[in-house]
């Protein structure tokens, strides 16, 4: 998705607003700069929902659904409890391509409801009619067969290849496609439901979990602390559960299972890092799913329960920082949430610094440095990519009018994460975990704005320090565009050591006198960026019959690999390149393939080719991706 992006953006809107002046967007922050004691209190507008959530305030839902295989439907009652403010006349909620069977009010007389206009973007507004007294509506509802949030997989799309499943995907504003609901990050509830499911199959949601299959294929699900609505998530299928210790353990189908629980059996002291960091984990259970191979996303941080691709099963260990990064969203992200889709910087970039800090405690600061490098040639990249005056390269992102999904690039991740490195670098990593500490309890299960953020930091950790301020230039980081001029320093003595070999093998070393002993995922990463586009096909033989790199059981590896093979026509490659594609759902992987078989009459064949195959597979998410790439 993150590349889709990139081409819809540039246009009038975005050239407008980057000749906004300083002065008029600090005025315009400073408005918004009322803290209240409940950030819910805050007159935050999203853009992207158009419930009247802070107005009919539904704050517990209660879901009772089946999930129809046959049909690929979604079909049940959505109840939601509501604390309206005086006056509010109408529940507004969110939905798309859904259909409305019937609302109740809590007396089980009919409520009137109609469906406002279809807005391209944010879907089918509900409304209902409120009574005075009216405390609660029960909406009927299915889902639409096409309904973006849901993946049906067939059983040959999964491991087991004997039972279907289903999945969701909730992040950004795909929840109001299987729950009518306030679809908004600002906005939190509590949930409860009850799940029906054909017998022989699981049912998992982001709440307290079963752990084994009951007869009845009924499952009861609770959620006791409010989330917004991008983090309700459920998944069907035929899954098992092995533990880890008391609060850990891991999902995934039988075939899978030991595979998993190999990669992830350090789980638990995954999160006693994280805590020793960033203070008590508050969600009770932490536990990963991992998903069918089609899953779009690297890992998705659903409370309680992260779901994660397979493709992190590289069977050392390597890819766990996915797992690292989501954990991490139990504190950024989960805890507190960016308020709207502009603030994703919030959830995205604080979550990946402390991904890189769990990194370092586990795996010493040169490990981490490598992490931090490889985050500033993305970044970098990506801001070649939008434009460096591009509105999209700013932290705050301006997405109103847009698909939200347009603001999930490299920047919000990358550069957020350097942001507040550059912070630790100024302050001493003392006092910056100390604001981070304070700042997780301060706002924990509430919303938080860019424009307070800013204002917290000022006022908790920068204040009375003129130097700070300026050697940091926070207001630059946020709203300025491009590279920041700032940016902080890594000292990377590992890839140091590779970008030798690179040059070695440039002038023409061969690829088995190199010295790669010893080296990380992360080594070989840098050292397949490194190596220009075009090698020679001689080179690329070379390269493979020293490392084997076509047979690599390493997804991130044989991704750049790959795209070396495309770049050179290397048909050795291939074979295992297609069953990679044909298999993996993982946008992240594939979409710099197909953008680079785009680039060549016979690779656009082959891409076309390629799709038409691996199409069904995909996720509507990564399909809206690649159908974009290949429509080119
Ligand atoms: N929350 C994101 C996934 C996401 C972002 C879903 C935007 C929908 C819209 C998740 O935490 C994430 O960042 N996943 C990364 C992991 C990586 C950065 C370690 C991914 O999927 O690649
Ligand atoms: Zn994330």
């Amino acid at each position: 998705m993150k590349n889709m992006i990139r081409a819809i953006v540039l246009g009038i809107l975005a050239l407008n607003i980057s000749c906004q002046s300083k002065t008029q967007q600090k005025e315009q922050h400073n408005k918004e700069n009322t803290a209240k004691d409940s950030t819910s209190n805050w007159n935050i507008k999203d853009w992207h929902s158009q419930s009247n959530a802070r107005e009919m305030r539904p704050e517990h839902l209660s879901l009772a659904i089946s999930v129809n295989f046959e049909k690929h439907q979604i079909k049940g009652s959505a109840t939601w409890n509501l604390n309206p403010k005086e006056g509010t006349k109408k529940a507004i909620f969110d939905t798309r391509q859904m259909h409305i069977d019937s609302v109740l009010y809590a007396d089980g007389t009919p409520a009137e409801f109609k469906m406002g206009k279809t807005d391209s973007i944010l879907g089918t507004p509900l409304k209902i009619d409120l009574k005075p007294n009216t405390k609660q509506v029960k909406i009927f509802y299915t889902t639409d067969k096409d309904a973006q949030a849901l993946q049906w997989l067939t059983p040959e799309q999964t491991f087991g290849k004997k039972y279907p499943y289903l999945y969701t995907q909730g992040e950004s504003i795909y929840t109001r496609t299987w729950i009518p609901s306030p679809d908004s990050p600002g906005w939190r509830f509590s949930y409860d439901a009850e799940v029906k499911v054909p017998k022989n199959l699981l049912a998992l949601m982001s709440a307290t979990n079963p752990q084994t299959k009951n007869k009845k294929g009924v499952y009861h699900f609770k959620m006791k602390h409010k989330i917004p609505a991008y983090l309700m998530a459920l998944a069907v299928g035929d899954i098992a559960f092995k533990a880890v210790d008391e609060r850990t353990g891991v999902y995934a189908e039988p075939a899978v299972l030991d595979k998993a629980y190999h990669e992830l059996d350090g789980l638990g002291d995954l999160v006693d890092t994280a805590e020793s960091l960033y203070g008590k984990y508050r969600w009770g259970r932490y536990d990963v799913l991992i998903l069918p191979s089609g899953f779009p996303m690297g890992g998705m941080e659903n409370p309680r329960l992260t779901f994660a691709t397979p493709t992190i099963l590289a069977g050392d260990k390597s890819l766990v920082n996915v797992i690292a990064h989501e954990l991490a969203h139990s504190w950024s992200g989960n805890l507190i949430t960016g308020a709207t889709w502009n603030d994703f910087w919030l959830n995205e970039g604080i979550t990946t610094y402390i991904e890189r800090r769990i990194s370092e405690a586990n795996h010493g600061k040169d490990y981490a440095a490598m992490l931090w490098s490889l985050s500033e040639k993305l970044m970098e990249k990506n801001i070649q990519q939008l434009g460096k005056n591009s509105v999209d390269t700013q932290l705050k992102e301006e997405l109103k009018g847009r698909d939200p999904d347009a603001g999930f690039t490299d920047i919000p991740y990358e550069k957020g994460s350097a942001f507040i490195l550059k912070i630790e670098q100024v302050v001493g990593r003392k006092k910056l975990d100390k604001f981070l500490n304070t700042y997780f309890d301060t706002f924990a299960f509430q919303s938080m704005s860019t424009d307070h953020f800013l204002h917290y930091l000022n006022k908790n950790l920068l204040n009375g320090h003129k130097d700070w301020k300026k050697e940091i230039d926070a207001h630059d980081w946020v709203y300025g565009k491009g590279m920041p001029p700032n940016y902080p320093e890594i000292h990377n003595p590992r890839f140091e050591k590779v970008d030798q070999q690179v040059a070695e093998f440039l002038k023409g070393t061969s690829a088995g006198e190199l010295e790669t002993t010893d080296w990380s995922t992360y080594e070989w990463l840098r050292f397949l960026r490194k190596l220009p586009d075009g090698l020679s096909l001689s080179q690329m033989k070379d390269l493979d019959d020293a490392f084997d790199l076509t047979d690599t059981g390493n997804s991130e590896i044989a991704d750049m690999w790959y795209l070396h093979a495309i770049q050179s026509k290397y048909k050795k490659a291939y074979p295992n390149m297609k069953e990679f594609l044909y298999v993996t759902g993982r946008v992240k992987f594939l979409e710099p393939l197909y953008r680079a078989m785009m680039k060549t009459d016979s690779g656009k064949e082959m891409a076309e080719d390629i799709y038409q195959k691996a199409r069904p597979n995909y996720h509507p998410l990564a399909r809206k991706s690649v159908d974009h790439i290949l429509g080119e």
